[in-house]
């Protein structure tokens, strides 16, 4: 039996709310690889980069370890889903995406945090393609550009989500500024030093709410019996936000990281 996921309970909710990635990114980390024949969407979720990356290349795969989350993969003709159990081994990894040095681009969004860091990246490392495969993993964090009554009502929040992080969540916390990223840099970040980019978004306070139900740490708790969005936090939000029909361009923050095998 695999193991719960974080997402596993609130995959609908997840995809319906999560922002959609702009497509220069993908456009940007195709011209970083040398070859487009094969890229590798680790922890895809509903698929949204996956589809995405296949503009670019011929043949995407699609992983997760979360049957409900694949249940919502967009269907796309050159893009395949694909069910990874935690418990798979390395070579077997491996082989499932085609064997070493197979790989041009390995995009992993909003997700490498939960992984089993280093065994991720040694799979990584081995079906990347030397020379020319590039790996980039992103997060977005923070919600700028609503009001500051809102912005401190959200920090409080998130100080009462901490009892229930699940581990790796710090990393998007502290901005990937303390993920391990053993990759050559390819200018577009390096370890330490992630670049900043953003991505503006109209949400209305519906989508938001949502969001943060669908968030790890607020639907754990709810799990364990704790309601972190109770009607008054809730009424609280929505007097900040400037009611419930408001709509409003908010900003988020976003890190990534990109890089290839060091020779
Ligand atoms: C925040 S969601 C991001 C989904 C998608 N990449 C996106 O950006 O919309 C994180 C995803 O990582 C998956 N995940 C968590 N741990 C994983 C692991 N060890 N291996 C593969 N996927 C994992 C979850 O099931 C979930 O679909």
């Amino acid at each position: 039996m695999a193991m719960q996921g974080p997402y596993d309970q609130v995959a609908k909710g997840y995809v319906a709310t999560r922002p959609q990635y702009p497509d220069e990114w993908f456009s940007k980390l195709s011209t970083l690889t040398s070859r487009h024949a094969l890229a590798w969407d680790a922890g895809t979720g509903n698929g949204q980069a996956a589809i995405a990356i296949a503009e670019h290349y011929e043949r995407v795969f699609a992983t997760d370890t979360s049957e409900p989350m694949l249940k919502q993969g967009i269907p796309h003709p050159r893009v395949q889903y694909l069910y990874t159990l935690s418990s798979l081994s390395e070579d077997e990894t491996v082989a499932m995406l085609g064997g070493e040095n197979s790989v041009d681009l390995i995009t992993v969004a909003t997700a490498v945090h939960w992984f089993d860091i280093p065994k991720f990246y040694s799979i990584a490392k081995r079906v990347l393609r030397k020379p020319g495969g590039v790996i980039a993993v992103w997060t977005y964090t923070g919600m700028i550009g609503a009001t500051p009554e809102f912005e401190r009502i959200l920090r409080r929040l998130r100080e009462a989500c901490k009892p229930y992080w699940k581990p790796g969540i710090q990393y998007v916390f502290e901005e990937y500024q303390n993920l391990p990223f053993p990759f050559e840099s390819v200018g577009l970040g390096c370890e330490g030093q992630p670049a900043h980019l953003e991505m503006s978004r109209e949400i209305s306070f519906e989508t938001f709410l949502s969001r943060l139900r669908t968030s790890s740490a607020v639907s754990t708790a709810k799990q364990n019996g704790v309601d972190l969005l109770t009607d008054d936090v809730v009424k609280e939000f929505e007097t900040a936000w400037g009611g419930s029909d408001s709509v409003r361009t908010v900003k988020l923050k976003v890190f990534m990281l990109a890089g290839t095998v060091k020779a």
